[in-house]
This record gives C-alpha cells, structure tokens and sequence, in this order.
C-alpha cells in the first residue's frame, strides 16, 4: 500500500502511542512556540495591584488574534478563555474573571497557541506588586525543577528520569510535587502521549526517542500535594490552601538531548530575573 502524503510527513508511533516526528516538525514548533513565550513576554508589563484576570485574558486574546493565531483554549473542552490564570494557592486552570490582583499575589499564566497546525504550550510565574520571600522561594524551586527536568531529556533516558530530577529538587527543598496533573506529549495536538509525570523511579517509564515532541509543567505546593477541583470543573486549588507555583515548557527530544520551543525572546521566564 501506497502511504498517502499526509501519513509520510506524520512520522511514526512507539509502542507507548508516542509520536515521532520528524526533523522538519521542530521548525513548527520552535513558531509556535516563540509567539506563545513572546505572548507571556509581553504580558508582564501588564501584572500590577489592581488589574483584573479578566483584562489580562483580554490582552492575551487580542495578541494571539493580532499574531494571526488561533488560542488552543478557547473551546476546549467548553473553556472559554485564552489563558488560564492560576492565583496563590490555585495550582492550575484558573478561570480568568472579576477576580482583582492585590499587592504580593503571585500566579501562573499558561497560554497555548496554534500556529500553522502546531501547539505551542507554556507558563511561567509573575508577581503583582512585591514579592515575599516565602513566594520567592516556592518560584525558585519550582522553576529550578523544570529545569532538572528539562537536563535529564535525551535518547536513552526515561520519562521516569524526568519525573525523578524534578522530585528530588523539590523534595529536597521540603516541597511537595502535585501527582494530579501532568505534562503532555503534543505537536499537531494539545494532548497526546505519554502522561509525563513530575515523580518517578529513574529507568521507568517510555524511553526517550529523537523526535518526541512533549511539555514537562511541574506544579510544586508549600505545603501538601493534594488538591481538589472547584465546582466550576475547572479551577484546580491546594487542599490545605497552600500557595503553589508551576511553569511549563514545550520541548522536543534531539538526538544528544533537548531543544526548548518555548523559550522567552526577552530572556524573562523567572519574575525576578
Ligand atoms: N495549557 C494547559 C496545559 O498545560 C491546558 C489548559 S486547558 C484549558 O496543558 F482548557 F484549561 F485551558
Ligand atoms: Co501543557
Ligand atoms: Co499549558
């Protein structure tokens, strides 16, 4: 059987249903991926005591409109917004709204993108106004976490690696990792396999191939790792009220390591640096 054109440029499935792409696919990405960083580059300015998450849902809309994108959240799953907006102890999917940043509230937006048919996926921590020091120190580790993460993707490791580095940093720290939310595999789609997990036993779990594309997004708790839904089915909060922090990164395995699709054009992926 012939293979059609559009399954020749789709690469192949691992047993694991983890797509390969191919080395054409990363240039996708990396477009995608930039407007989605540049996006949240441009929002910063934005993020003071006194602003709404409505408003600043609105800006993000109106970038990725005037970008010729499409937002990937807006109709997903009935969301209706173009970012999540996740405050203090919100540990994702927070609904933008009416809800007013005060002086000190720290929180996580993520915006995903689509751009000529491929997703870009990112979130990073902001401040409003000063930041306290045990905030401070909840970012930190948290966005040192991804980092471990991120160090441990090549061919030949594992997803349980991945989960493992990231684990460790933060337990280290005496933090704790959220189990009930997960990274994703993605490329032409917003999820897909693997499940990536921010926990694990080194050597478990898929291995690592060139050509695997997927977000590693750790939400790290002060306190305890549990959390419930709200009953707008959507907002995702700490069982003890804890704050908790998160960023997210799209990546894509190469054949020596990694390459991050979702790297901030500025330079400003942390609040403070
Ligand atoms: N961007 C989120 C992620 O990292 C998913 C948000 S889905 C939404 O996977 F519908 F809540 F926006
Ligand atoms: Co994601
Ligand atoms: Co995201």
């Amino acid at each position: 059987m012939e293979k059609t054109l559009d399954d020749a440029h789709q690469g192949r499935l691992t047993k694991d249903g983890i797509r390969i792409h191919e080395a054409g696919d990363f240039a996708g990405m990396h477009k995608a991926g930039h407007l989605a960083a540049e996006i949240l580059d441009r929002i910063a300015d934005h993020i003071v005591p006194g602003q709404t998450t409505g408003e600043l849902d609105r800006l993000i809309t109106d970038m990725v409109e005037a970008a010729g994108a499409t937002s990937a959240t807006i109709g997903y799953k009935g969301y209706k917004h173009a970012s999540c907006i996740s405050v203090n102890h919100v540990v994702c999917h927070g609904i933008p709204g009416e809800k007013t940043l005060k002086d000190g509230d720290i929180l996580n937006i993520d915006v995903t993108v689509i751009v000529d048919g491929w997703f870009g996926d990112t979130s990073r921590m902001y401040v409003a106004g000063k930041l306290s020091r045990k905030a401070e120190r909840l970012i930190q580790v948290t966005h040192d976490a991804l980092f471990k993460g991120i160090e441990a993707v090549k061919p030949g490791n594992t997803f349980g690696d991945i989960g493992h580095a990231i684990q460790t940093h933060v337990e280290r720290h005496r933090m704790s990792v959220v189990r009930d939310f997960c990274g994703h595999g993605l490329g032409r789609v917003f999820h897909a396999p693997p499940n990536v997990l921010h926990y694990g036993r080194p050597g478990t779990g898929p291995v690592l191939e060139e050509g695997m594309f997927f977000t590693i997004e750790p939400m790290v708790n002060l306190g305890r790792p549990e959390t419930k839904v709200l009953p707008d089915d959507w907002t995702a909060v700490t069982r003890d009220k804890s704050l908790s922090a998160q960023f997210e990164h799209s990546i894509g395995v190469t054949a020596d390591g990694f390459d991050i699709f979702t790297l901030s054009p500025a330079g400003r992926f942390h609040p403070t640096y």
